[in-house]
């Protein structure tokens, strides 16, 4: 693998570490592929040889993903799909078996943060998050392991990656309920290991700090959300990019290799 510093894109440049096609042949799912790091990462999977499933709610977004992917060479599918909708989830994963065949790689990165003070009492933030940020990993868990298990059964690579967030364990006013579910995920992931780790599924996390993507824009607290885009002004934070080649990387090394929790901070983050 060589290391080839792409200046084209970006004001800061983003290392692509990965070379080559080692996702050839892999059948990859990748959930809130509609923007941000999810979004990076499904181009990167193409880019490096997987068939890419791509779920989110804006089928819009989607359909110009699918399509700048398959201009690209790859081959990608888009998934019009609310993960918080479990039938609708278990619908998804019956297209990618019948359209693109046995997932083998996927990434649960679809997410939510809406930041607010406890004491505000505002239940339908609450809900949001966890509706998404663990019901909707659990039903990708629920919709995907069954062809996870076959594929690391019948000598495949295996992943089951998810999008987890310093903010696990980090204690951050205002982000309680956010934490919360993201310490579920980072929590689930190590105890999904104690099963599916002796299946030779790799079952993994990536916490990142502060990456530029849509996240603050759907915080209802003014405060919080000032707060946020102020911490994307004053430092050089991630971009998905940065996020999408790590997941790249954790996904293309050898089977028995399993990078279980990566933290991904901008340099000048200090919390
Ligand atoms: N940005 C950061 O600083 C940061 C740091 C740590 C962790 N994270 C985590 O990274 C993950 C990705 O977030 P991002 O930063 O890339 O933000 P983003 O650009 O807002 O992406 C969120 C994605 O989730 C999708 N989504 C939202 N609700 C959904 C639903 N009900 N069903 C299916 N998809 C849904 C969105 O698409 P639709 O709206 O089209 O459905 C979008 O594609 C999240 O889990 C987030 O918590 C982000």
């Amino acid at each position: 693998m060589l290391v080839d510093m792409n200046t084209t894109q970006n004001p800061q440049p983003s290392a692509r570490i990965v070379s080559g096609t080692p996702l050839a042949g892999r059948i990859a799912v990748v959930t809130g592929a509609s923007s941000g790091i999810g979004e990076a990462t499904a181009v990167r999977f193409a880019e490096l040889g997987a068939k890419v499933a791509l779920m989110a709610r804006r089928g819009d977004r989607l359909d110009l993903l699918e399509d700048r992917i398959r201009a690209n060479g790859g081959t990608a599918l888009a998934l019009p799909t609310d993960v918080t909708d479990r039938a609708a989830v278990l619908a998804a994963a019956d297209r990618v078996a019948d359209e693109l065949g046995q997932a083998d790689l996927v990434f649960a990165n679809a997410g939510v943060q809406l930041i607010s003070g406890i004491t505000d009492l505002a239940t339908a933030d609450w809900d949001a998050q966890i509706d998404l940020n663990i019901k909707g990993v659990m039903n990708t868990v629920q919709a995907f392991v069954p062809s996870l298990e076959s594929a690391a059964a019948s000598g495949r690579s295996a992943d089951l990656i998810m999008t987890s967030s310093i903010a696990a364990v980090r204690i951050l006013e205002g982000f309680q309920v956010y934490s919360a579910t993201k310490a579920y995920v980072t929590q689930l992931t190590k105890l999904l290991r104690t099963e599916l780790g002796g299946k030779r599924i790799r079952v993994a996390t990536i916490e990142p700090g502060m990456v530029d993507t849509e996240l603050p824009d759907h915080v209802t607290d003014p405060a919080a959300s000032k707060l946020m885009a102020d911490l994307i002004a004053q430092i050089d934070v991630l971009s998905p990019e940065d996020v999408a080649e790590t997941v790249a990387f954790m996904t293309s090394v050898p089977k028995h290799v399993n990078l279980t929790e990566i933290t991904i901070l901008p340099t000048e983050q200090i919390i």
